[in-house]
C-alpha cells in the first residue's frame, strides 16, 4: 500500500488517511466475522476506532495490521482487542420501559399458567454490552417473582462479542449518575454504593447473571437452549437487513414453548416465524413461541 506513517499529537506515528478500498475491506472483515456491516456514512466511526487501536499497538500501516489480524492464533487474540474498538456499545438500564411492561404485565402471568410451579424462568441478553439489559432484566424478574411468593428461581445468561464490554459488565460497577436510570422502586434491593460515586447491583442479582463471549453469528452452536425469554435489543440494526431474519430465524429455535423473544419496536420489519406469533400491542416488537398443544 505504501501509505507514509505521520506523527500524532501523542508523540508516536499515527495511520495516514484511509481510502475507499482499504474501507471497503475493513468493512468486509467486519461484517464476516460479526455480522455488523458499516455503511459509508459511518466510515469515520469504523476508521477511528481502528485507529485508536493501531496506536494502541504501535501499528501505522493499515495493510500490515490487517495481515497481522489473519495471522492464526496471534491474530484471533488482537481481533478480539479490536473488536470492542469497532462496535457500538451504548446501552442503558430499563432502556425501553414497554418491552419491560410487557414481559412483567404480560407475558410472565401466560408463561406461568403452563410450568410448574418450580420451573425456573431462563432469559437470555444478546449484545448485552456493558451488563445493564441483564441486570436490567434480573431486577424485573427477582421483584416479579418475589412478588408471585418467591419459590421461583431465575437465570439470565448475557452474551456480547466484546470481551472488554463483558469485563465491565461482570464487574457490575456503574458510575453515580447512571443510577437515575434506574426506576426509585428497584434502587434499595438492587444496588449498593461504592465510594462517593460508584454503584455495583448487589451479590443477590449479581449470582443470578451469567456472562459469556458469544458471537450472535454462532449463537446456535452455544450450549443455549430451552429459553424462555430472549432479549434482543440495539443489536440487529447493525447487523445488514438479509441477514437479520436468518439470525431470528435460529434465535427462535431456543425458545421452548410459551418463551417471548423481545426485540426493539422498528428494528425488524416482515420477518415472521412458523412457530411464533406477534405477542403485545404496538409500542414493542415481540413474538411467543406456540405453546406444545398449539403446535400439536
Ligand atoms: C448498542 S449495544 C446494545 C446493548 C443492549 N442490548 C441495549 O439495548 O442497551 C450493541 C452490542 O451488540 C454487540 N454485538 C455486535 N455484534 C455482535 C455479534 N456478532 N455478536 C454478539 N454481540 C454483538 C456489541 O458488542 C454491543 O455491545
Amino acid at each position: 500500500m505504501g501509505m507514509a506513517a505521520k506523527t500524532s499529537s501523542r508523540g508516536g506515528a499515527a495511520p495516514p488517511p484511509m481510502d475507499d478500498l482499504e474501507f471497503a475491506r475493513w468493512v468486509r472483515l467486519l461484517e464476516t466475522r460479526t455480522g455488523v456491516t458499516v455503511p459509508p456514512e459511518r466510515k469515520p466511526f469504523l476508521v477511528s476506532g481502528l485507529r485508536r487501536r493501531m496506536r494502541e499497538t504501535g501499528h501505522t500501516d493499515y495493510a500490515r495490521y490487517y495481515e497481522e489480524l489473519l495471522d492464526g492464533a496471534r491474530g484471533a487474540v488482537e481481533w478480539a482487542a479490536l473488536v470492542d474498538h469497532l462496535t457500538v456499545h451504548e446501552t442503558h438500564f430499563f432502556r425501553h420501559p414497554p418491552s419491560l411492561d410487557l414481559i412483567r404485565k404480560e407475558w410472565l402471568p401466560l408463561w406461568e399458567q403452563g410450568v410448574a410451579a418450580d420451573q425456573p424462568v431462563h432469559a437470555l441478553s444478546v449484545g448485552c454490552a456493558t451488563g445493564e439489559e441483564a441486570y436490567t432484566l434480573a431486577m424485573l424478574l427477582d421483584r416479579e417473582l418475589t412478588e408471585r411468593g418467591g419459590f421461583r428461581r431465575y437465570g439470565v445468561t448475557a452474551t456480547d462479542v466484546s470481551q472488554a464490554a463483558l469485563s465491565v459488565a461482570r464487574a457490575a460497577l456503574y458510575p453515580l449518575p447512571r443510577l437515575e436510570e434506574i426506576p426509585l422502586a428497584y434502587r434499595a434491593e438492587a444496588i449498593e454504593p461504592v465510594g462517593d460515586d460508584q454503584f455495583r447491583i448487589v451479590e443477590r442479582l449479581r449470582k443470578r447473571v451469567g456472562f459469556a463471549c458469544v458471537n450472535l453469528l454462532h449463537a446456535t452452536r452455544a450450549p443455549l437452549r430451552q429459553l424462555d425469554l430472549i432479549y434482543c435489543q440495539n443489536v440487529l440494526i447493525y447487523f445488514a437487513r438479509e441477514r437479520r431474519g436468518e439470525l431470528l430465524d435460529g434465535l427462535a429455535r431456543l425458545l421452548r414453548p410459551n418463551g417471548l423473544l423481545v426485540l426493539g419496536p422498528g428494528e425488524v420489519t416482515g420477518w415472521s416465524h412458523p412457530q411464533l406469533t406477534r405477542f403485545g400491542g404496538r409500542q414493542t416488537l415481540a413474538f411467543l413461541r406456540q405453546s406444545k398443544e398449539t403446535q400439536a
